[in-house]
């Protein structure tokens, strides 16, 4: 039966409800944290209870609209994966997840991240590739996946970030040749220590053709060598 009594505290409570539930970026980071194996439960006030995630472990909220600014979780002993909800995090602008025990890829969705300045994966046990639409992120200043499982080339796109001041993609297994162009060709060999698989410019080590010879020679005489 409605009533126009009932109706009325229909409303009232729907309202309040709505007041009192968790914002979307809130929901997001609880299905990021389901993702993840916090064994020593540092996240264990990130809960649905909360109008919104701002007071939360590790996060810091833009000031006017409290969407989600910074995730600071290094050292938290954190297993498990970084869930692609990560893309839903549109005002993210660090992502901090240095010194932690993750696995798995890193989303291709957090190139939907497009604020993104600074992020920080250094020390994990993280596999695949870079995300080969990173250059999509063109606010990125800073990008360490230093010392983690990485595999793959590295994507030329990454070329594109213009603001970028501060690589490390050292001790991973990163193979291929580094393309050498935009901010790319900025970064030296201390950017990409222990890759055995990978040559360049960059790191003073020349790329071999299918047939051993290097691919850059410096003259004419490359022809000669290649039995032209
Ligand atoms: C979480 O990590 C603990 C300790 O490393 C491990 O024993 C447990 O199996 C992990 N749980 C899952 C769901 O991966
Ligand atoms: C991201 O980059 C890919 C390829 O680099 C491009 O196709 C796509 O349109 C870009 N997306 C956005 C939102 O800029
Ligand atoms: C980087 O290259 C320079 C030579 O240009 C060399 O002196 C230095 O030892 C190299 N550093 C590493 C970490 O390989
Ligand atoms: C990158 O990381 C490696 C290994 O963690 C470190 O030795 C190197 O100095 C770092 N490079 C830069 C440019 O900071």
């Amino acid at each position: 039966m409605s009533t126009p009594t009932n109706l009325f505290w229909i409303c009232v409570f729907s309202a309040l409800l709505q007041s009192l539930a968790l914002t979307q970026d809130g929901l997001t980071l609880l299905e990021l944290k389901h993702s993840l194996n916090d064994t020593k439960n540092g996240l264990s006030d990130w809960v649905i209870s909360d109008e919104n995630p701002c007071q939360w472990t590790g996060i810091t909220c833009h000031q006017g609209d409290q969407r989600v600014q910074e995730i600071n979780l290094p050292y938290m002993e954190l297993g498990g994966g970084i869930s692609p909800s990560i893309g839903k995090l549109s005002r993210l602008q660090r992502l901090a997840l240095h010194q932690n025990r993750l696995h798995g890829l890193i989303p291709n969705d957090i190139s939907k991240c497009v604020e993104l300045r600074a992020v920080y994966l250094r020390a994990n046990y993280l596999q695949g590739g870079i995300p080969s639409n990173i250059g999509n992120l063109t606010l990125l200043n800073i990008l360490d996946l230093s010392s983690n499982t990485l595999t793959g080339a590295i994507p030329a796109s990454l070329g594109h970030l213009i603001h970028l001041k501060y690589l490390n993609l050292s001790t991973n297994f990163f193979s291929g040749e580094i393309p050498n162009f935009g901010a790319l060709s900025r970064f030296k060999n201390d950017s990409y220590i222990g890759n055995l698989d990978l040559c360049g410019q960059q790191i003073h080590k020349p790329c071999k053709t299918s047939l051993g010879f290097p691919a850059v020679l410096p003259h004419a005489e490359s022809d000669e060598a290649a039995g032209k």
